[in-house]
């Protein structure tokens, strides 16, 4: 990388709340053959050449495990240069420097480095000589208009502000950390217009965009120097129809413009929100909500699973679960787009990860984000709950930290790329080592800190948590939760393994131990619904079809209604199907009261909600404290729908060939799922007719087509039935 010839360079005693502007003149003699800047900074940047952005990539470098891993972007800019050119590099908090957000470490912005950049320009003429322009002190730096800017505090900009240059200096910072850009970039998506523009009954004048989406604004207006535009954003409104912003708890969701004289437009270059509504708190004269559309932003990634039903509702929840995906897949899987957190939770990531596979293609997206896990493993092999760690960071434990394991390999189940696993094989097997040396029992995983089934509702009648933390967590056995995820982690490790051509057997006996001791130790007490689904879903009962059994009796006796959290939820209705009872999974899927899939789109949701009831029957809120409008872990059924309802299913790696099992439900009239895979696209396609059910199936791969129990085999081509 050319980058290395370049220094760190700063602004002279700035703070680190301080944004500047990195400035570097020079001339160019023309023609040019290729030329490229290779850049990054500690925080996000924006280039502009010659008064144009460089690149599409928003919120560059990205965000990785920074002390080990700090992305290079490289742009072309042959056809950007001309005689005389002026670059600047605007570089902004991001997430190098987390003001206002939780488990930094320090709440302190004196604490954290000030803003700096490291760049080259790399200049090869069509003589065929060569020129490099690296950062070093000949650069300038002023402030920026940028005057506010950070992750979790919005931006502030004033037009008005003079800038005032003077030498750059030189910065002590290492560069070991430097990489080539690995994930895909963050670039601006679609564009959606406010549909509606109204008075709150508190009179504050807001926009409503119709949908709840993670990415920034764009404005155009006409102004006087000095002329404000505020603007706040909210997810929600609350039960009188005013603007509620409680659920962003401290970040501040706010843009604060200084207009100068004249026409002129904006959007903010270093940060993002997610949101819905848009709260014009002031603005210059005549401004109209013509004047303003927000910019949807994601990771690049190719669209590769598609639903559509015959439910108006349904077809609601299949546009929320792609919104929760695009909303949370930027740069890096988060549990929410929106509030003081926007972090890596491991647990929500896997959780969700088998339907993001379903949706788009996340390689790439995945590739970078398990090296930044590799790298902030712990020497002893816990995995922290969030990646990239924060500096106070504790491991993540079960269902959690085995993302090391389950991602990977559903990566390897979806795409058939082998290097998923040779690239995690070790990590996995550290993270198994690490739980005997905490574990209070032997072959099981006891005592240890984990987040439980983290939000299920299966607290007994009457039970009163002492604290807010309590009730978050469900009332299934943290031992019994650790231990089977211990299990699915061995597992894994033994199927990996053995395709890498290892010696598994060491696993293969722990394995044996694992179940052994789960069964005497929890097999009679299989007691909560969560329970009861991860001893089937990872085998460990030695009679499923009498848990399933109990299962299904325990959701009818309750009223049909799940009571799993985080951990047990996604593996619900996949156990439910497998052992003959989908019809209980349709019910669970199509149910409109709470706590059901449908319930938060008959509130309106336009994306996937953190709490089955984030807004309750009579209008008001779970509470402020934790209540994302946009969290995906619940999104997860999307694997379900493709998977069992419409049947896709790889029948080996990467779908080199399929299996095509539906499960269809007379309550719905009909589903197709189309899903592009490595090797072409699978097409599942039922509609219930006057003389049965009418299945149309598309495969470009031999496939095992069952319905009814009735199996047949077919070749590439499109078949009805
Ligand atoms: C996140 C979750 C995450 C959890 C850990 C929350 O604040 O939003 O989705 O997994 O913390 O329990």
């Amino acid at each position: 990388m050319l980058i290395k010839n370049g220094a760190w360079i700063k602004m002279d005693g700035a703070s680190s709340t301080v944004v500047p502007l990195f400035r570097k003149q020079f001339k160019c003699r023309l023609p040019v053959e290729k030329a490229t800047l290779e850049v990054t900074c500690d925080g996000v940047y924006e280039a502009e050449l010659n008064h144009e952005r460089v690149g599409d990539f928003i919120l560059a470098p990205g965000w990785t495990e920074y002390s080990r891993r700090l992305q290079v972007q490289c742009y072309d800019i042959t056809g950007m240069l001309r005689e005389e050119n002026t670059l600047g590099i605007t570089v902004g908090n991001g997430w190098y420097r987390r003001t206002n957000a939780p488990w930094t470490g320090t709440d302190n912005p004196d604490e954290f480095l000030p803003a700096m950049v490291i760049a080259v320009i790399h200049i090869i003429y069509e003589d065929g000589s060569e020129e490099l322009i690296p950062t070093d002190e000949t650069w300038e730096v002023s402030e920026s208009r940028i005057t506010l800017s950070g992750i979790f505090i919005g931006e502030d900009i004033d037009m008005t502000k003079e800038l005032s240059f003077s030498p750059a200096v030189i910065a002590e910072f290492s560069k070991d950390s430097l990489i080539p850009q690995e994930g895909p970039e963050v670039i601006e998506q679609e564009r959606v217009y406010p549909r509606r523009s109204f008075r709150t009954p508190r009179n504050e004048w807001v926009l409503d965009f119709g949908q709840n989406l993670t990415g920034y604004m764009f404005f155009e207006t006409d102004a006087h120097a000095g002329e404000k535009l505020s603007l706040s954003t909210a997810e929600v409104l609350d039960r009188d129809g005013n603007f509620y912003t409680g659920n962003y708890r401290s970040a501040r969701s706010q843009v604060h413009y200084i207009c100068r004289e004249g026409h002129q437009s904006y959007k903010p270059k270093l940060t993002f929100f997610g949101f819905r509504y848009l709260r014009i708190d002031e603005a210059p004269e005549g401004f109209s909500a013509d004047d303003i559309h927000a910019i949807v932003l994601h990771s690049e990634m190719t669209r590769t699973g598609f639903l559509e039903s015959s439910d108006p509702m349904l077809n609601q929840l299949f546009s929320n679960i792609l919104w929760s995906q695009k909303g949370n897949y930027l740069d890096i899987p988060t549990d929410c787009p929106q509030r003081d957190e926007r972090y890596g939770w491991t647990g929500d990531g896997q959780i969700f990860c088998r339907a993001g596979t379903y949706q788009y293609d996340v390689r790439k997206f995945f590739g970078k984000w398990l090296s930044d896990m590799r790298a902030a493993q712990h020497e002893n092999g816990w995995v922290p709950e969030v990646i990239p760690s924060l500096t106070a960071y504790k491991p993540g434990g079960a269902g959690w930290s085995d993302a090391v394991t389950i991602i990977p390999w559903q990566l390897y189940e979806t795409y058939g790329d082998l290097t998923f696993l040779s690239d995690m094989y070790e990590s996995m097997k550290k993270w198994l080592a690490y739980i005997p040396t905490v574990s209070k029992t032997p072959d099981l995983f006891t005592g240890c800190w984990t987040y439980g089934d983290w939000l299920a509702l299966d607290h007994p009648e009457g039970y009163v948590p002492e604290n807010i933390e309590l009730s978050k967590r469900g009332y299934s056995n943290d031992d019994l939760v650790c231990s089977a995820f211990y299990a699915n982690s061995v597992a894994i490790v033994i199927r990996a393994g053995r395709i890498l051509g290892q010696d598994v057997s060491k696993y293969e006996d722990l394995h044996d131990r694992i179940v052994e001791a789960f069964r005497k130790t929890f097999g009679e007490k299989l007691n909560t619904q969560t329970e009861k689904v991860l001893a089937l879903h990872f085998d460990l009962t030695r009679d499923p079809d009498a848990v399933a059994r109990a299962l299904a009796e325990q959701i009818r006796n309750c009223g049909m209604k799940l009571q799993t959290g985080l951990v047990g939820t996604p593996y619900l209705l996949h156990e439910l199907s497998r052992y003959g009872y989908s019809d209980i999974a349709w019910s669970l899927l199509l149910r409109k009261e709470y706590p059901g899939w449908l319930y938060s789109v008959s509130k309106g949701a336009t994306t996937v909600w953190e709490h089955w009831d984030g807004i309750k029957p009579d209008g008001t809120f779970w509470d402020d404290d934790m209540n994302s409008y946009n969290h995906y872990a619940y999104a997860s059924v999307a694997d379900w729908v493709f998977g069992v309802a419409a049947g896709i299913k790889p029948a080996s790696p990467g779908f080199a060939t399929a299996r095509i099992e539906p499960h269809p439900d007379r309550r719905l009239e009909s589903l197709r799922a189309v899903l592009d895979t490595v090797h072409g696209r699978i097409s599942s396609f039922w509609k219930y007719t006057e003389n049965g059910i009418r299945y149309e199936i598309e495969t470009p791969v031999e496939t095992k087509i069952i319905i009814d129990g009735k199996s047949i085999t077919v070749g590439k081509g499109k078949y009805i039935l």
